[in-house]
Parts: C-alpha cells; structure tokens; sequence
C-alpha cells in the first residue's frame, strides 16, 4: 500500500477517529457513574463515522466527537430520523405521489426541505453529493448492527476479541509502518462478523429501478416504465441462495474451511445472493471504503469493550426511512476490558 493512503487509514482509522471513540466511550459513559455503563451507540456511531467522511471526502475534521451541538450531525440526525410523517414521505416519492405531500401534518416536509437551508447552494451541493449519497450513514447503521450482533452473541464476541488481541500485540492501530488495511481485512472473524452483519441486515432495505425498455428478470417478461423494487433485506436470506442456515448469523460462512483464510461470497454460488450494496452501474461506490471503515471501527470497539443489550428484554425492530436503524436507539452496556 503507498504510504499516502496508509498515513490517511491510520489518521482517519487508527490513532484519528476510531480510538477516539472508544476515549469518548471511556470518558462519557465508563467514567461517569450515574450513565452505569449504558449509552446509545447508534448516536456514537453517527458522529464517528461522519467525522471520518469529513476528512475523507473534505479534508474537514467535523470533530463532531467532541463538538455535539454540531450543526451538521443535528441536521442529519433531524433529516433521517424515522417518524410515519417522513415514510409516508418517502412512499409517496417512490410511487410518483410527491404532489400529495403538502397534505402531510406536522411540519416533515418543511423540515426535510429546511434540513439543507444552513448551507450556501455550493456547498449544498458539496455536502449532499458526498454526505448523503456516499452514506455515511450506512456505514453507521452498519457498526450499529454490527454491536448488535455481538451484544446477542457473547460467544462470538469472546473470540473475536481473543482474534485481534492475538494479532494485534503491540499497538498497530497507531504505527505508521503498519499496513493497516491488509492487517484487518486478514483477520478472518472480523471479517465473518463484518461481512455477516452486512448480509443479514442490510441497511439500505430496499431500493427502486424503472426500466427504460422492455426486458425480463429470470424469464418473466418486464415492461418499459415498470416500477421494480430490489430489497436486499429479502435477496440476502433468500435459502436458494444461502441454503438452510440463510436465515441464521453465522459468520463462519465467510470463512474458508480448508485454509481458514476469509473468503468474499459467504458460500453462496452469485454475487448477486448479496445486494447490500447493490451491483451494476449504480452499484456503492464506498464499498470498499465502508468495509475497512467498518473492521476498524469494530476491532478498536471490541479489543476495549464488552458489550451486552442494556434492555435484554425490549425487541429491538430495525425501522428507518433511507436507512434501516434500530427504533427508538441501540441501547447497550458497556465494560472495559481487562488489560
Ligand atoms: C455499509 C455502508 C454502505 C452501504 C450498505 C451502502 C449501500 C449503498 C447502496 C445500496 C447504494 C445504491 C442505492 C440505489 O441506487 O438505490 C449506494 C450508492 C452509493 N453509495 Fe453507498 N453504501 C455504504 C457506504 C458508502 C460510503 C462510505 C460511501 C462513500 C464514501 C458511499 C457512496 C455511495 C455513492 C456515491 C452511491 C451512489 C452511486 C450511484 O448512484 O452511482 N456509500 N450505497
């Protein structure tokens, strides 16, 4: 890896964002008696990871970590939170009915159309293309389920922990001289859990396509003009794609049992058995990019933290307009590691 790109992994990944988080964790959650170890780690999520695509896609440190009053990640949580307002929104927009939502109480529109106004319209448009279209969202959506996931599974969380203690010694995340990126992705549990979050709750649950000609999707034949919803939620626990366990978390599945090395199909025979990021021509281009982001943040949590559901009894229901988030915040619990 040039080492340009490796001082960035480590600024925005390594001693930058993602051990700043787990500081802030210690210091506003550990280290004060009264929050017992509980907090929302979706609201966590949200300012670690626009804080890194601040310095990814504007070399701006947002610093929203520090900063909470930050205009921009109240306009964003504002814009994207889940309420029947916005969905009924965000249904009428998909089925051409935009005209209707004037009818809608409650100020929703105005404060979706509002959620923009504090910008000039260059930097408008700077701010959505990379903001809103690349998602950092979805990769905060993303380290959310994936905290989920551990928290219902204290076994995996054990073993992924010895994992990076194992390969992580010394202190990599801040050395320099370390390849980053290659060192997280070899980590096959890390990868399994990454990889097996994004499979079985995909955060962007469905998306939309129109056809401009006539064509067929596995021989039905498809009208130009039809209206055709893709939903990655369904397609990744299809079992004629994932076999009998497609409905199960099983991050071995991503993991190749003849070398113990990680693989990048789960198992399944197509490509196209996973759409969380879609493919084609509009497929995420931050892909790659959510993925390192997603193993490091994962990894820095886990070697510090044991986390369990602080409500183990309260269903947790994946809702959201864009995004899929967990309703009402992922409240968890949090302890420090030994060592
Ligand atoms: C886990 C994290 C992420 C997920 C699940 C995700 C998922 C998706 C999906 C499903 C689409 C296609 C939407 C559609 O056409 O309906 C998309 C588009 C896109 N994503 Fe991501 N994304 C993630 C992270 C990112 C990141 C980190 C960036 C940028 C750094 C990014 C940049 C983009 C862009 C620019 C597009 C639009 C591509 C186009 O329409 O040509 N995404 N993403």
């Amino acid at each position: 890896m040039p080492s340009g790109a490796r001082k960035f992994l480590r600024y925005v990944l390594g001693d930058g964002k993602s051990l700043k988080l787990t500081e802030k964790l210690q210091r506003d959650v550990l280290e004060k008696p009264e929050a017992r170890g509980i907090t929302k780690i979706n609201v966590w999520a949200t300012k670690v990871t626009l804080d890194i695509i601040g310095i990814a896609a504007f070399g701006q440190d947002f610093d929203t970590l520090e900063n909470s009053d930050d205009i921009l990640a109240k306009t964003h949580d504002d814009v994207l939170k889940p309420t029947p307002a916005k969905m009924a929104i965000f249904g009428l927009m998909n089925f051409g009915l935009d005209w209707l939502m004037g009818l809608i109480p409650g100020g929703a529109v105005g404060q979706l159309e509002n959620g923009t106004n504090e910008f000039s319209d260059e930097e408008l448009v700077d701010q959505l293309r990379t903001l809103i279209a690349a998602g950092h969202e979805t990769t905060s959506s993303s380290f959310t389920w994936v905290v989920y996931m551990l928290a219902l599974n204290p076994e995996i969380q054990s073993r992924l922990r010895e994992e990076i203690q194992r390969n992580i010694l010394e202190d990599p995340l801040t050395d320099a001289d370390q390849d980053l990126g290659g060192l997280l992705e070899s980590l096959p549990l890390l990868n399994g859990v990454c990889n097996e979050t994004l499979r079985y709750l995909p955060t962007v649950p469905l998306s939309m396509r129109v056809p401009n000609k006539d064509t067929t999707i596995v021989g039905q034949s498809i009208p130009k003009g039809t209206d055709i919803f893709i939903i990655p939620y369904t397609i990744n626990r299809c079992k004629e794609l994932w076999g009998p366990t497609a409905c199960e978390v099983k991050p071995e599945r991503w993991i190749d049992t003849e070398t113990g090395r990680p693989n990048n199909t789960g198992g399944a025979s197509s490509n196209y058995a996973i759409m969380t990021f879609l493919h084609g021509a509009h497929t995420c281009i931050g892909q790659s990019f959510a993925k390192v982001e997603l193993r490091a943040l994962v990894a820095t949590f886990v070697r510090t933290f044991a986390v369990e559901l602080a409500y183990p009894g309260k269903p947790v229901i994946p809702t959201g307009i864009i995004t899929t988030k967990p309703e009402g915040g992922m409240w968890v619990k949090l302890k420090q590691v030994d060592g």
